[in-house]
């Protein structure tokens, strides 16, 4: 089959399984085509994918879902023409291995190009690139000096902290993240302080807690790194106002680093497309690609050593904790439940 066949083979397969009808695909699509169904918005990942054609010959078809994406592909069951996961934080790579929508892989280019940390110990998922949960800080009332995850729960910063919802995977990521650290009990001290020292109720997503510290409503703020760069090169004024009044510092746990979380690929259960799958999972895990995709998103590559964009290492230096994602995963339950048991969601107690 030729290239153009193959590409609108692949189209119309895409255009079946959208209309909710079984897809059988073709024998001979399977050297040329490789279908990714994705969390992440097409343009952050077209360049690398567009980098991957160009190398390999084989072309890619993205199906975006901005939810449901692990129930689809156990819908479609043993016909689904998905052949990679594509998605942001560890919770999302986790519940798709859980739901049994992936499978493993052992690769040997793979496991050298990526850290351990960062991958499931059983292959079924790999971070690519990563994100650092960092703290928001007014440049006119915060000064300098370093601020540790456990300060946070000191009483100078009484009425001066913002956050999203404990509830919110970031945060329960960072929650799980001190348990493996800390012990459960000592995290629970440690967030029931964190709670009596915020000024709201935790509320919006991680750009509104900067507009909060741009309003003087708090001082410091719980957020992503990529935030930050997204609105200071976006067109929104407003936001870049709100990027424009905070630092990022980056905060540590003792004898540890600072709280990462990755974006990543799985290789689908059923992949028709196999060989091609393992090949564009290869591809992302190189240098190339990691410097490709974090420059588009404002990520870490996952590797050490690859260089982040211009903007993102004007945040200073990120010196990244090396605690397994695999190992915070297995926390999420625990830290759930912990942020009900605090009433982090109801705010400061009065
Ligand atoms: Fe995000």
């Amino acid at each position: 089959m030729s290239t153009g066949n193959a590409r609108a083979a692949s189209r119309l397969a895409l255009a079946a399984f959208a209309a909710g009808i079984a897809y059988v695909p073709f024998a001979a699509q399977a050297e040329e085509v490789v279908n990714i169904y994705s969390y992440r918005q097409p343009e952050l990942i077209k360049p690398a994918l567009d980098a991957f054609t160009a190398e390999t010959g084989i072309k890619t078809e993205i199906l975006f879902l901005d939810k449901g994406l692990e129930d689809r592909i156990l819908a479609e069951g043993t016909n689904s023409p998905a052949d990679v996961i594509f998605t942001v934080d560890i919770a999302r790579l986790q519940n798709a291995k859980d739901k049994g929508v992936t499978q493993a892989l052992e690769d040997e280019t793979v496991n050298a190009n990526l850290p351990a940390e960062y991958r499931d110990p059983e292959g079924h998922w790999f971070g690519v690139t990563k994100r650092a949960r960092v703290l928001y800080a007014s440049k006119e009332r915060v000064g300098d000096e370093p601020i540790t995850y456990a300060e946070l729960a000191d009483p100078k910063w009484k009425g001066k902290i913002c956050m999203r919802s404990g509830q919110h995977d970031y945060n329960l990521a960072l929650i799980s993240a001190a348990i493996a650290h800390w012990g459960e009990e000592k995290t629970e001290e440690w967030l029931t302080g964190v709670k009596n020292n915020l000024a709201r109720k935790p509320d919006g997503g991680d750009r509104p807690q900067a507009g909060a510290i741009a309003a003087g409503e708090c001082d410091i703020a719980l957020g992503n790194t990529y935030y930050v760069g997204l609105m200071l090169t976006g067109s929104d004024e407003k936001e870049k106002s709100w990027a424009e009044a905070i630092k990022v510092v980056f905060p540590t746990f003792e004898n540890g680093g600072t709280h990462v979380n990755v974006s990543g690929a799985a290789l689908a259960k059923n992949a028709p497309n196999r060989d091609n799958a393992v090949k564009l999972i290869q591809f992302l895990s190189s240098a190339e690609a990691q410097k490709i995709q974090a420059e588009q998103a404002f990520e870490y590559p996952a590797t050490p050593g690859i260089e982040a964009s211009e903007t993102v290492r004007g945040f200073g230096e990120l010196n990244a904790d090396t605690l397994p994602l695999a190992e915070i995963a297995k926390n999420r339950k625990a830290a759930s439940e912990m942020v009900d048991r605090v009433g982090v969601d109801d705010g400061p107690s009065s």
